[in-house]
């Protein structure tokens, strides 16, 4: 792992010491001739040191590096002066990501453009846990369709049942009618009948 990592820092131009905190500061030529230059050399210095003095409380601390080592992609180490230590490097750290905003905002740049390794970058922790989830959403769609689908089926049956029932009731209906149509014929014969009767009982 260790011999992996110093061939890709290597392979990357620079190396930095236990106890540093390597930055990269992703620019295109005509952005590092017009643009780093010594006034945004200080302006970092200065917001770095700020910041860890401000998070760690420790007044007199100055963040730094040594910028005739930088190399041609802008890379380089930072520290904190006359105190490396793998305990400065993670206050540094610290600093850093609790204090992005003065960072950033002064350096007019995000966390794609000037990367400090060992500084989780705030929106990619949020991607790759939404990521994570994906499959859990896909799952819990296929879900959904399944619940959705066995609902409409059963409301269809339902409906169907209802109709069938509707049927058999007005069938049913039908039938009764024309059953009592059938008794009352010689009911309202017999009325008529009765008529004659009452007509009769008159006289
Ligand atoms: C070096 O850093 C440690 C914390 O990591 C701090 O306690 C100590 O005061 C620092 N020493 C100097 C000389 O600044
Ligand atoms: C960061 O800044 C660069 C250049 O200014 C821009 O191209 C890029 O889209 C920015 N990235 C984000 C995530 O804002």
């Amino acid at each position: 792992m260790k011999v992996l990592l110093t061939i890709l820092a290597a392979a990357n131009g620079l190396t930095c010491e236990d106890g540093q905190v390597k930055t990269f500061f992703k620019m295109t030529k005509s952005e590092q001739t017009s643009n780093w230059d010594n006034i945004a050399k200080d302006l970092l210095q200065n917001t770095l040191t700020s910041a860890y003095r401000k998070h760690n409380s420790e007044t007199n601390a100055v963040v730094q590096w040594n910028r005739a080592d930088e190399t041609e992609r802008v890379s380089f180490c930072l520290e904190v002066k006359d105190n490396v230590s793998d305990d400065t490097a993670k206050k540094l750290r610290q600093a850093i990501y609790y204090l992005k905003p003065n960072v950033y905002g002064a350096m007019q740049t995000n966390e794609t453009v000037l990367v400090f390794d060992g500084v989780p970058k705030t929106y990619v922790i949020e991607e790759e846990s939404r990521q994570w989830l994906y499959p859990y959403y896909a799952f819990m769609g296929l879900g959904l369709i399944g619940i959705a689908a066995s609902l409409y089926a059963s409301v269809k049956e339902n409906k169907v049942e209802e109709a069938e029932e509707e049927e058999s009731t007005r069938m049913s209906k039908k039938t009764s009618i024309s059953a009592t149509d059938v008794e009352t014929k010689p009911a309202y014969e017999s009325i008529e009948k009765g008529d004659g009767f009452s007509e009769s009982a008159d006289f």
